[in-house]
């Protein structure tokens, strides 16, 4: 078997002694690669101003070679919370209004993708695999090839692909485009993304698919699919059996009493419509009187990415809401939502995960959402919660027992909570044992296989 060196921005350790990480491609990846092993090369999370970058920093942990660069201050703000996230994030989110486009930015992408490439060239042996994640990367592969690199290279793009009408509007989308083809196997999370795509390249007159899977861009052939993202499904599952005795989650339990709990967890970002799900919740409350006093809303939401405007303005945004309609709501014993901005370890997560009854994930838009998976898979068989998920979220093209609104209806949302919290134990069993009996067939370890398995082929 080939040696896989797989290359993200962001790569799961520096993280707080007992936090997990929140993202879903650290998540992961990091369960894939375990099992797997390989070499995990991406950005240490450290910023360093000296001219000339130092070694890379190797660190083995399990089966991984974890092999680090730190970045420049003018790196990060320009490739990472710039071009990264106020481009391409706000861009493939259909957030053209939010999208901020800048020439020093941009020139900045290209050039941090430049240094990885200089950086992984002299790690790279004949035979490996490379896999290369995410829209922070986008690029590398034709950096690799303008060096010679003749490796299998195989990309995949953990966030939404928009359509044409969308993407058209980022001034450089066509080298970006252009920066895909330049892979072995571009993965996109569904079959939507991956139709766009082609759409993109057709209607820019770039290329375009030639048969199922397989693409021509200008000299180059190269496939493409879909590979939803998955998790550990059966690991998880016992994370959350065994979760009871945990003392974080018998507090919390004890804490919300005989009231229900309905539970919200998300990195602080505008695409996870968490202002939509409060407004959601504060309508369910209003409109429920016997359910007022009767439910807790807990929302985990770690803050992502503040040094971003938008996100910072999000932050403040969101913990506002949440007090003013705590102010409304609340009553000297009873505080409807308790919003938390923390990360918590796997273990307390799966376990708050099942003593929710209803996991309300409301994207605007998602590439995936791995917390819908997770709360479907932390649930106990005998007695499951119930999923009100997002109509754009990927995982709503596979999780067919949710409830699916649409986040933007704050009355269809709304609904369906008091739908979830007074749905009955058959038909929530039904529901959660379709999407169980999937998630356990479709793991991450499939997804990483089938992926890899095709970029071999
Ligand atoms: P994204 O990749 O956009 O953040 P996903 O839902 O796909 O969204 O993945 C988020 C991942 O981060 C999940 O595995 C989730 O468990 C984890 N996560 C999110 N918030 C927290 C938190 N507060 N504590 C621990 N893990 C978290
Ligand atoms: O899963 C989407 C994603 O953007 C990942 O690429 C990223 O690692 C994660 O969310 C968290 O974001 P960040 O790396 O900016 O903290």
């Amino acid at each position: 078997m080939s040696r896989l060196v797989v290359v993200s921005n962001r790569v799961p350790v520096q993280e707080k002694k007992g936090a997990a990480s929140a993202g879903g491609l650290a998540v992961a990846l990091e369960a894939a690669l375990e099992k797997r092993g390989g070499i995990w090369m991406g950005w240490s999370g450290r910023i360093n101003e000296e001219g000339e970058p130092g070694p890379l920093s190797i660190e083995q942990r399990g089966n991984i070679t974890y092999a680090l660069t730190d970045l420049t201050s003018k790196d990060v703000d320009e490739y990472y919370f710039g071009f990264a996230n106020r481009m391409l994030w706000p861009i493939c989110h259909y957030r053209l209004d939010l999208a901020e486009y800048g020439r020093t930015e941009m020139a900045g992408y290209f050039r941090v993708n430049r240094f990885f490439a200089h950086r992984l060239a002299p790690l790279i042996k004949p035979d490996d695999i490379i896999w290369v994640h995410d829209y922070h990367l986008i690029p590398l592969a034709a950096e690799l090839r303008r060096m010679g690199i003749k490796n299998k290279i195989g990309f995949f793009l953990h966030i939404p692909w928009p359509p044409a009408d969308v993407l058209f509007a980022m001034p450089v989308h066509e080298e970006i485009m252009r920066g895909l083809a330049a892979y072995d196997l571009v993965g996109f999370q569904t079959d939507h993304d991956l139709e766009n795509f082609a759409g993109c390249l057709r209607r820019e007159e770039m290329g375009d698919m030639i048969d199922e899977g397989r693409f021509i861009a200008g000299e180059r052939t190269f496939r493409g699919g879909a590979y939803p993202i998955a998790i550990e499904t059966a690991a998880f599952a016992e994370f959350a059996r065994r979760a009871g005795s945990h003392s974080m989650v018998l507090k919390a339990q004890q804490s919300i009493e005989d009231r229900s709990l309905i539970i919200g967890v998300d990195r602080l970002d505008y695409s996870k419509g968490i202002t939509q799900r409060i407004d959601a919740f504060e309508h369910f409350v209003t409109n429920n009187p016997a359910h007022q006093r009767k439910v807790t809303y807990l929302q985990i939401t770690p803050k992502s990415r503040s040094e971003v405007p938008e996100y910072e303005a999000m932050q403040r945004m969101v913990a506002e809401q949440a007090g003013r309609v705590n102010g409304a709501l609340g009553t000297v014993d009873w505080v409807p939502i308790r919003y938390i901005n923390r990360s918590v370890s796997r273990p307390v997560l799966a376990g708050l995960y099942r003593l929710a009854k209803v996991g309300l994930v409301t994207p605007l838009r998602d590439g995936m959402n791995l917390v819908a998976k997770e709360y479907v898979a932390a649930q106990d068989p005998d007695d499951p919660g119930v999923l009100v998920l997002s109509r754009f979220a990927g995982a709503a093209r596979e999780l067919n027992g949710a409830l699916l609104v649409n986040p933007y209806d704050i009355v269809g949302t709304s609904n369906a909570l008091a739908r979830g919290l007074n749905m009955p134990l058959d038909e929530r069993r039904d529901r959660w044992r379709r999407m169980m009996n999937h998630l356990l067939e479709h793991d991450v370890s499939r997804w990483c296989d089938d992926f890899l398995g095709d970029l071999a082929a």
